[in-house]
């Protein structure tokens, strides 16, 4: 399929693309190209959907009690010890996982501007539906996301704004946290998560495409395989609130 843009009747002549040639005087690294930031992209995605995916199978551990939970949440605090001290692998963890979303979103922003330089007349009509969506749910969803998160890690990380607080346990706050009075808490994670779904369907897509294997065999194939890697996510993660919230984990 190719996205079809409507391009109304431009104003002015066309210069040339700005992208990618290379400065005078100055050697440009790969970094630099639109194609070293989309590999940057599909690299620290991969990064976090690995992470993503870890992640909610530990929490539907869950599902089998709060101890299997809680032990879960131990185990990434105390593995590699007495090898390495106590909360090594989670650190490393972090470290992983906050330069990623740093380097992620800089690799967005900067491809973004870059198009938007070389776009130097406005397009008289709007852009099809299918390409406005694609922008809007990537822009505007990675921000609700990136907000969600602060929330999340206040919320279930560091229970400050939960109603156990910070001295509980990571499944007392979570079984606090999406309790059936707290409906509309359960209702903010469901969004959110949709959200992180239709990032991730587009996300897994675009860096299908950056590295060469979207050609017309498999086309459909890994169209279908990043809207399915999303849906496993999005009801995995949402499994435990909803049980919470619906009574059926107590
Ligand atoms: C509704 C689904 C989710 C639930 C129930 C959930 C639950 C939790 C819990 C209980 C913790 C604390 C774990 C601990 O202290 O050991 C946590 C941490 C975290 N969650 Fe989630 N999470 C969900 C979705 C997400 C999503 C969608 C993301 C990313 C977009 C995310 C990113 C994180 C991160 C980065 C941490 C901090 C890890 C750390 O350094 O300890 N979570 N989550």
């Amino acid at each position: 399929m190719t996205a079809t843009i409507e391009r109304g009747a431009a104003t002015a002549p066309i210069p040339p693309k700005p992208a990618d040639k290379p400065t005078r005087g100055r050697p440009r690294g790969f970094l630099a190209s639109s194609n070293g930031k989309k590999v940057v992209m599909a690299v620290t995605g991969a990064v976090m959907v690995l992470f993503l995916v870890g992640h909610m199978l530990g929490n539907l551990k869950i599902f089998i009690s709060r101890d299997s939970f809680n032990d879960y949440a131990t185990a990434l605090r105390t593995l590699l010890e007495p090898l390495a001290p106590y909360r090594t692998l989670l650190t490393i963890v972090e470290v992983v996982l906050a330069v990623s979303v740093v380097l992620h979103i800089w690799a967005a922003i900067s491809l973004s501007r870059r198009a938007h330089a070389a776009r130097p007349v406005k397009y008289a009509a709007k852009k099809s539906q299918a390409g406005g969506y694609a922008t809007h749910i990537m822009r505007y969803g990675g921000v609700t996301i990136v907000l969600f998160l602060v929330w999340h890690l206040l919320d279930l990380t560091f229970g400050v704004v939960n109603p156990k607080g910070p001295v509980s346990t990571p499944a007392d706050r979570m079984i606090a946290g999406f309790d059936p009075s707290r409906w509309w808490m359960t209702l903010i994670y469901l969004v959110a998560v949709v959200m992180v779904g239709l990032h991730l369907r587009h996300g897994i897509w675009s860096a299908f495409q950056t590295l060469g294997w979207a050609n017309r065999n498999r086309y459909k194939a890994l169209r279908t395989g990043a809207a399915l890697v999303s849906a496993v996510l999005v009801i995995g993660f949402l499994a435990p609130p909803l049980a919470i919230t619906f009574g059926v984990v107590k």
